[in-house]
C-alpha cells in the first residue's frame, strides 16, 4: 500500500474542518455472521458513510487481543484480531474508503499492553529476562504490601504481585492490561516502528488510547487525597498527579508528530487526553509540535447549558496555540451517546447538539448512530460484556453504547442475519434505524446529511474563526467561519432575534420569521449566512 493520495479539495490538513466517525467494529456490521461485527462489515457500510457525508473514520481497536477490555489490550501491535479479518481486509478497507475520499484512523494503546503480549509474557520470566524493563515493577511498600496508593480504573490496587521475583506490576487498568515503562529507551524505539508501520500501509492516523498516561512518575509517589470524585478531577479519592500526565510524556508526541507529518499527506494523532483544564489540554498540542488534535472531555462533560457548552468553547480557545485546531465529539464508547446523556432521547435536543457540533471549528468527531440519534440501551447485567464495568458500583457500564448499529427494523436490526444473536443486544430499532430514517426525509438522517454537507462547504480544509456574540439568555450564538448559529437550550421559546442573513439549515419548523427577526422555538437552533465581517 502506497501513500493515501492527497485530494487538492481536502487541503494540506486534511482534518481541519473534517468530520470524522467513530466506529466500533464489533457493532457495526457483521459480514460473517458470527455476532461480531467485523472489517469486511465495515467495508460494506461505507456507502452509507460516504451518503451521510464523513470524511474520515476511526476504527476501534483492530489488532489481536485477548479482549478482556475489547481490544484495547493489545497482544499484537503489527496484526488484526482474527475475528475482525485479516490484514488484506484492512488493506482493502483502506483502499475502498479512499475511493470514497474518506481516511482510516487505528486506535493505538500505547499505555499499556495485554499480559498475553510476548513482551509481557517474557517480562514475567524473570527480573533479568530482555523486556523486564518494558514494564513498571516495583518491591514492596514500606508495609510490606503494594509499593504506593495508587488505584486502577477498577478501583482496585493497580499493582499485581509477581511471587516468583516478589516484585508488584503496575496496571492502571484491569490487571491483564500491564503498563508500559515509558523510562525505556526500547519501548519508544517499539513504538516508533509500529507507528511507521501502519502509516507506510496507508494508514491517515492513530487515536491514541490514554494519551495522557504513558510516563509514570520515577519515584512512584502516592497520589494526593481528593475531596470529591469526579469523571474529570480524579476517582477513589485521588487526585491523578503522579500515574498520569507527567511532563515527560510531551516529549513522546513530539518525537512522534515528527514522524506522522514527514509523510506527503500528514498523518493524523489524536489524543484521547482525559483531562479537565484547558491549560493541561492545550498543553498536548505543544507549541504546535505534539498531538494535532485533543478529545475535549470539559465538552463531552459539560451539563447541556448554553452558558457550559459556550464557556468551554471560550476556554478551549483561549489556551490552544495558534494554527492548532480542537475537536469536538459528544458521544463514545466510555462515556456513551449524548443522545440519552444530553438529550433523554428528545428529537429537538438531538438535532440541536447535532447542529452545534457540525458548526463549531476545528474537526467534528460523530460516534456511529449519533447520525441517528441512536440512545443508550440497558443492558441487562446476565448480558453485560465489558469487564471493566462489569458489577463496578459507581461507574456507568459501558456496554450500553456499544450496542449493534441499528441499519433496519429487523430483529437482529440488519446487523447480523436473522438466526444469529449479536455479541450485545440490539437497542428500540424500530424507533431509530438507518433505512427507516433514508426513506424520510425529515429524519434526523437526512438532517445529519445535511448539515456535514453545510459544514463541508464551509469549513473543510480550515478551522473556522469563532466568536460568541451577544444574546438573550438560555441561547447560545455564535459567528464561525461566514455562518451565524443561534441554539435556544430552553423549553421556551425566545425572545425574537435578529441575526441578519437568511437562514441557511434549522433544526425544524419551529423557527419562524417575525418582525422582531428570528424566533426559536423550544430546543431549536439555526445557522443563518452571516453578514458583515467576521470579528
Ligand atoms: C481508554 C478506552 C477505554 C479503555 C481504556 C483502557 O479509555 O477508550 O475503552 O478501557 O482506555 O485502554
Amino acid at each position: 500500500m502506497g501513500d493515501v493520495v492527497e485530494s487538492s479539495a481536502i487541503g494540506h490538513r486534511w482534518w481541519h474542518g473534517a468530520a470524522l466517525y467513530q466506529l466500533y467494529v464489533r457493532s457495526w456490521l457483521d459480514a460473517d455472521h458470527d455476532g461480531y461485527g467485523d472489517l469486511r462489515g465495515v467495508i460494506a457500510g461505507l456507502d452509507h458513510l460516504s451518503w451521510l457525508g464523513v470524511d474520515g473514520i476511526w476504527l476501534s481497536p483492530t489488532m489481536p487481543s485477548p479482549d478482556d477490555d475489547w481490544g484495547y489490550d493489545v497482544s499484537d501491535y503489527l496484526g488484526v484480531h482474527p475475528e475482525l479479518g485479516t490484514l488484506d481486509d484492512l488493506d482493502r478497507l483502506i483502499a475502498e474508503a479512499g475511493k470514497r475520499d474518506m481516511r482510516v484512523l487505528l486506535d493505538l494503546v500505547p499505555n499499556h499492553t495485554s499480559s498475553a503480549h510476548p513482551w509481557f509474557v517474557d517480562a514475567v520470566s524473570g527480573p533479568d529476562s530482555v523486556h523486564r524493563g518494558y514494564y513498571v515493577w516495583a518491591g514492596p511498600g514500606p508495609d510490606g504490601g503494594p509499593p504506593n496508593n495508587w488505584r486502577d480504573a477498577t478501583g482496585a490496587v493497580a499493582w499485581t504481585l509477581d511471587e516468583p521475583s516478589g516484585q508488584y506490576y503496575l496496571h492502571n487498568f484491569l490487571a491483564t492490561q500491564p503498563d508500559l515503562n515509558w523510562w525505556e529507551p526500547a519501548v519508544h524505539g517499539e513504538f516508533r516502528e509500529i507507528l511507521r508501520f501502519w502509516f507506510g500501509r496507508g494508514v491517515a492516523g492513530f487515536r491514541i488510547d490514554v494519551a495522557h498516561g504513558l510516563y509514570k512518575d520515577a519515584l512512584l509517589r502516592d497520589n494526593p487525597p481528593l475531596a470529591v470524585d469526579s469523571p474529570l478531577a480524579g476517582r477513589f479519592g485521588l487526585k491523578p498527579v503522579y500515574n498520569a500526565n507527567r511532563p515527560e510524556t510531551h516529549e513522546v508526541y513530539k518525537d512522534w508528530r515528527v514522524i506522522a507529518e514527514s509523510y506527503p499527506s500528514p498523518r493524523l494523532l489524536l489524543g484521547e487526553t482525559w483531562v479537565g483544564d484547558f491549560a493541561a489540554l492545550a498543553a498536548y498540542h505543544g507549541h504546535g509540535d505534539e498531538l494535532q488534535l485533543t478529545f475535549n472531555f470539559p465538552f463531552i462533560f459539560a451539563r447541556f447549558t448554553a452558558t457550559e457548552l459556550a464557556g468551554v468553547l471560550a476556554g478551549t480557545l483561549a489556551q490552544l496555540p495558534a494554527g492548532e485546531s480542537p475537536a469536538w465529539t459528544a458521544s463514545n464508547h466510555d462515556v456513551g451517546r449524548f443522545p440519552t446523556r444530553w438529550c433523554g432521547g428528545d428529537e429537538r435536543k438531538i438535532r440541536l447538539a447535532l447542529l452545534v457540533l457540525a458548526t463549531l471549528p476545528g474537526t467534528t468527531v460523530l460516534y456511529y448512530g449519533d447520525e441517528i440519534g441512536m440512545t443508550d440501551v440497558d443492558v441487562p447485567p446476565e448480558l453485560q460484556r465489558d469487564r471493566m464495568t462489569l458489577g463496578n458500583l459507581g461507574r456507568s457500564n459501558r456496554d450500553r453504547a456499544r450496542t449493534p448499529m441499528q441499519w433496519d427494523g429487523s430483529p437482529s436490526a440488519g446487523f447480523t442475519s436473522a438466526m444469529v444473536r449479536p455479541w450485545l443486544p440490539v437497542g428500540d430499532n424500530a424507533a431509530r434505524n438507518v433505512a427507516a430514517q433514508r426513506e424520510d426525509q425529515a429524519s434526523t438522517l437526512w438532517f445529519c446529511r445535511r448539515l456535514l454537507a453545510l459544514r463541508r462547504a464551509e469549513f473543510r480544509g480550515k478551522i473556522a474563526s469563532y466568536a460568541e456574540l451577544a444574546s438573550p439568555r438560555d441561547l447560545w450564538v455564535y459567528r464561525a467561519g461566514a455562518l451565524t448559529v443561534a441554539a435556544n437550550f430552553s423549553g421556551d421559546p425566545a425572545e425574537p432575534f435578529d441575526l441578519g442573513g437568511p437562514v441557511l439549515l434549522s433544526t425544524g419548523t419551529v423557527i419562524k420569521d417575525a418582525p422582531g427577526g428570528i424566533t426559536l422555538g423550544p430546543w431549536a437552533a439555526v445557522i443563518v449566512r452571516a453578514t458583515g465581517p467576521a470579528s
